[in-house]
């Protein structure tokens, strides 16, 4: 009943940590936790009290999410990283697994992926029966891709479409990137699409 590209997937290593970690808790042995980064922080009180006072809203609302709060976001965004966003270029979402899955969905073209990267992508593109090229990091290239292994990839094979993740600080690593400049070029030179999950200071 199940498609195989399904059957044939592996239960994520992150979960599997969790479960393990767990017996091992409940046998009476101290576990420092390293599986997923659930977050140690209280919802702060005016964000409960918000959602309390509007749960009895019960009307569908826009695909791309709420027109103010994707105004607010774009404003935000512009400010951040001083460009000129508006709410159309905002989508909003229950979280960004699901949109980078619904991303897989609707490219047509290959992944570039770093390796080591967050267990989930690789997964979401076989899904989304999307090819995965690999970059292997280095620990001497502070373990992103650098701009020369993306072109080789790139060069490979220049009629296709390509999506690079970029994920910074990196999980698992941890590690910040510190060659974006050298990146942008080469995603400029061949228009390649960027997935960033880059947060700036
Ligand atoms: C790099 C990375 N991206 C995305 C996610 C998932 O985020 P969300 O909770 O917004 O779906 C995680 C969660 O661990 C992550 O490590």
């Amino acid at each position: 009943m199940l498609k195989d590209i399904v059957k044939n997937l592996e239960a994520s290593s992150t979960l599997k940590i969790n479960e393990i970690s767990r017996e091992l808790e409940e046998k009476g042995n101290k576990i420092f936790k390293f599986g997923f980064g659930q977050s140690p922080f209280q919802v702060p009180d005016d964000i409960v009290n918000e959602l309390k006072v509007n749960a009895h809203q019960n009307k569908y609302l826009p695909m791309q999410g709420l027109f103010d709060l994707r105004k607010s976001v774009a404003k935000y965004t512009s400010e951040k990283k001083d460009y000129n966003y508006n709410a159309g270029n905002v989508v909003i979402g229950p979280g960004s697994k699901e949109l980078m899955f619904l991303l897989h969905v609707i490219f047509d073209g290959e992944i570039i992926l770093p390796a080591p990267s967050w267990v989930s992508y690789a997964p979401q593109a076989i899904i989304g029966r999307n090819k995965i090229k690999t970059i292997q990091t280095k620990r001497e290239n502070n373990w992103f891709p650098t701009a020369s292994e993306i072109e080789k990839v790139i060069l490979k094979d220049k009629k296709k479409n390509y999506l690079l993740f970029l994920n910074s600080p990196n999980n698992p690593s941890g590690q910040i990137c510190k060659n974006l400049e050298e990146i942008s070029k080469v995603a400029k030179k061949y228009n390649l699409i960027i997935l960033s999950e880059i947060k700036l200071n």
